[in-house]
């Protein structure tokens, strides 16, 4: 006797990368931040009062909700606090569209997005990225014309790690007759040269609703803290399906410490856009075609006469884990590979050398 929903029956799970937790394994596979979370982070952790957990924490996690307003020259009322951006993804469908209505996305993306449309009861309506993974030229137009509720984009992309510029985000918010959720899971890594800020964007689109995620850029993948911008209109609506306390008092208290110590994630962000450029160059050399990346990884497509999969066994043999995707359209030729440190990074540059020689 099956008890699941008829579409939870005829769904598939997300399968994450392999979490290993070994020190013997260089894990370039979930694009984690390859540094710890700043010192103030400890800090907080051992100021935490455990007699305080008797109490529930504050529902909207208030102080952080200001940090986070404050940062991006907003209000308490365009933040949400999520327990991880998938918490946020969550609830955005749940909250915007109905089952049975359509959410677009343009593929190869990620991957989680099918999995929560399918689990709402939500069709997910999908449109090809380009050679260089830009979306339809009339992406807008498309979009309008499969009546999607919602639209989900990343930027900078995964897993290429090309980013679309703000122009063209404008664009597509001003155009589309519904939600437009913009996933930044990976924007701290984007270089300051590009003046690339979704949040001014807010002040003339209320269908933008901006997701950022303190699992990369603060290095705190384990905490699963997120939050999202976006208008009261939209915000609003959010608070009604969050849990009531779904984020707990100690995430709240070391998220904040994360976030008010810029200097620090400055700091780790730089080594990893300075490391990106290394290994882009490095791989290219070695054969690989690498897309430009944004982001703190990149995707790289394996020379000619060579199998992705190979190549990534023969790394996990190494004890270096990188992401294959087997079986998905367009990648199965491809590595898509975390920046690490510049140990980590050379380490598999050298293996990648042994590998091919
Ligand atoms: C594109 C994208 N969006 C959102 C997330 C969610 O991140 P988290 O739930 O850790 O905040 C991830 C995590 O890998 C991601 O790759």
């Amino acid at each position: 006797m099956a008890y699941e929903r008829k579409n939870i029956e005829a769904m598939a799970a997300y399968i994450p990368g392999e979490q290993i937790d070994s020190p013997d394994i260089i894990k370039l596979n979930t694009n984690e931040n390859p540094y710890p979370p700043s010192p103030m982070v400890n800090k907080a952790l051992a100021d935490c009062d455990v007699a305080r957990l008797r109490q529930y924490p504050p529902p909207t996690a208030q102080n952080l909700q200001e940090a986070i307003a404050k940062k991006h020259g907003l209000n308490r009322d365009n933040v949400i606090v999520t327990n991880g951006g998938d918490e946020l993804l969550r609830m955005a469908i749940a909250t915007f569209a109905e089952a049975s209505e359509s959410i677009a996305v343009a593929r190869p993306t990620y991957t989680l997005y099918k999995v929560l449309a399918a689990a709402h009861g939500c069709t997910l309506t999908s449109f090809e990225l380009n050679e260089n993974w830009e979306q339809p030229e009339n992406y807008a137009s498309l979009l309008n014309d499969s009546g999607a509720k919602m639209c989900f984009l990343v930027n900078p992309h995964a897993p290429s790690g090309t980013l679309t510029p703000i122009d063209r985000i404008a664009e597509l918010a001003d155009a589309f007759n519904g939600v437009l959720l913009l996933d930044e899971a990976y924007i701290d890594f984007v270089d300051p040269d590009v003046a690339y800020d979704s949040a001014q964007l807010l002040k003339d689109f209320d269908n933008l609703l901006i997701l950022r995620t303190f699992s990369k850029g603060y290095s705190l993948a384990g905490l699963r803290m997120a939050y999202g911008l976006a208008n009261p209109s939209l915000i609003s609506p959010l608070m009604k399906t969050k849990d009531s306390y779904n984020t707990d008092l100690i995430s709240q208290a070391l998220a904040l410490a994360a976030i008010e110590d810029q200097q620090y994630a400055l700091k780790t962000w730089n080594k990893v856009r300075q490391e990106r450029q290394h290994v882009t160059a490095s791989l290219r050399q070695a054969g690989y075609i690498v897309p430009d990346s944004q982001s703190n990884f990149v995707l790289a497509s394996v020379p000619d006469n060579q199998s992705a999969e190979d190549i990534y066994l023969a790394l996990k043999k190494k004890g270096i884990l990188v992401r294959y995707f087997k079986n998905e359209d367009r990648l199965d030729d491809k590595l898509r590979i975390t920046i690490g440190t510049p140990e980590d990074n050379q380490r598999l540059l050298d293996a990648l050398a042994a590998i091919q020689s």
